[in-house]
């Protein structure tokens, strides 16, 4: 389906998890972790899974092979510079997956080319265009991604894209890799690569943002309302140096704003908390617990004010439902900010039904307690209300 405009109204997702996002320092999956993170990935809903960077290690080139054998109803992407030696080892990884998809890359600003790559720039646009048909030789999938895009000249840029389109990419992915973007510029950016890359409407445009200045699920949102209809990221945020845009803010940001984007996905939402909780503890990187979506505290309330209005109209405080990203429900937290109401609330969850005299006693004791103590635990109330409401 298509909005007015002519582009599609489906967002595709592509998650990075097992490859940019292993690339977090300290990050190091096995293929069984990384197997169960990919069955996770496609009950989730992702479109694309990256699987990995093959020809990196031994252990890389199994761990994609194992996806791609085995993970089926998406599409399995793997890594691969813009040469063939990179393209034909990520092809032998792939062949076996339902879908496969090659993921060929070079970098296209002058930074990058100047002092990385030691190339001029039509030999750029002479590896990327090779690159991306030799990799068309084995499959009709193709993503070409120009590194560092965003630092790259945008009629530089898009002659390269112009020529791997005409080399037969299928999609070509802008990424801000270094997470130096702005959103209203990274907006601005990408809609003039659209319109000065030939032969654009023929693929899909995709981008992929780092999280450095904290931007990355910013800039991609702002790169969605540009026109853009691949995001790529990973669970949690978690990738090179501070990070990828974290997919599940991405798409709640696109599901909880409907009213301004019009757009859909083929996330499972039901299904983002268990992720997040899976990718945690196989990675061994915790959640901060005041992360949007998925944090401890992201469905958490404290103020007697907040839980009063949660108690009487959920959306009051929340913007979006717990029980759409898995979570079963809104957490009351009793502490010093929190009013009767609640109070009263969670000892009938308990089985206490109070007096109101034992009710402004227990509230009282209540909060000389949380004076001391930040959280007061249902063991706590318990106690409360055992040894000194009900013994007095
Ligand atoms: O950040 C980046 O530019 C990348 C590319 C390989 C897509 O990860
Ligand atoms: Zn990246």
């Amino acid at each position: 389906m298509t909005g007015g405009n002519g582009l599609s109204n489906r967002v595709y997702i592509f998650d990075t998890t097992l490859r940019d996002g292993e690339q977090s320092p300290g990050v190091s999956l096995n293929i069984n972790e990384k197997l169960q993170i990919a069955r996770q990935l496609a009950r989730l809903g992702v479109d694309i899974l990256e699987a990995g960077f093959p020809i990196t290690s031994h252990g890389d080139f199994a761990a994609v092979q194992a996806v791609a054998r085995e993970v089926r109803g998406v599409t399995v992407a793997g890594l691969a510079r813009a040469n063939f030696k990179d393209i034909d080892c990520a092809w032998e990884a792939l062949r076996d997956a339902e879908q496969p998809r090659i993921h060929t890359f070079i970098a296209t600003s002058d930074i990058h080319l100047q002092y990385k790559l030691r190339k001029n720039r039509d030999q750029v646009v002479e590896a990327a265009v090779a690159a991306v048909r030799h990799a068309r030789k084995y499959t009709s999938d193709v993503e070409f991604s120009a590194e560092d895009a965003s630092r790259s000249d945008v009629d530089y840029l898009a002659r390269v894209f112009g020529e791997v389109i005409k080399a037969g990419a299928t999609v070509i992915n802008i990424p801000d890799t270094v997470g130096y973007a702005m959103p209203d510029e990274f907006a601005r950016f990408i809609k003039q690569v659209m319109e000065k890359t030939p032969g654009i409407e023929k693929v899909v445009v995709s981008v992929h943002c780092h999280d450095d200045l904290g931007l990355a699920v910013a800039n991609s949102l702002a790169a969605v309302g540009a026109g853009a209809r691949q995001v790529e990221g990973t669970v949690n945020g978690i990738g090179e140096r501070a990070g990828n845009a974290a997919l599940e803010e991405v798409v709640m940001g696109l599901y909880t704003r409907q009213d301004l984007y019009r757009l859909t996905t083929g996330f499972n939402t039901r299904e983002i908390y268990r992720t997040s909780r899976l990718v945690s503890s196989l990675t061994g990187m915790p959640v901060q617990p005041n992360k949007a979506v998925v944090g401890k505290n992201a469905f958490a309330h404290e103020s007697g004010i907040h839980q009063d209005g949660v108690l009487k109209e959920r959306t009051t405080y929340e913007i979006m439902n717990p029980e759409l990203v898995g979570i079963a429900a809104s957490n009351l937290v009793l502490g010093k900010h929190s009013g009767r109401h609640a109070f009263r609330d969670r000892l009938a969850e308990l089985g206490y039904n109070l007096s109101d005299e034992e009710l402004n006693l227990a509230f009282a004791r209540f909060k000389a307690l949380a004076d001391k103590k930040k959280e007061i635990t249902d063991d706590d109330l318990q106690a409360l209300v055992e040894d000194e409401i009900r013994h007095i």
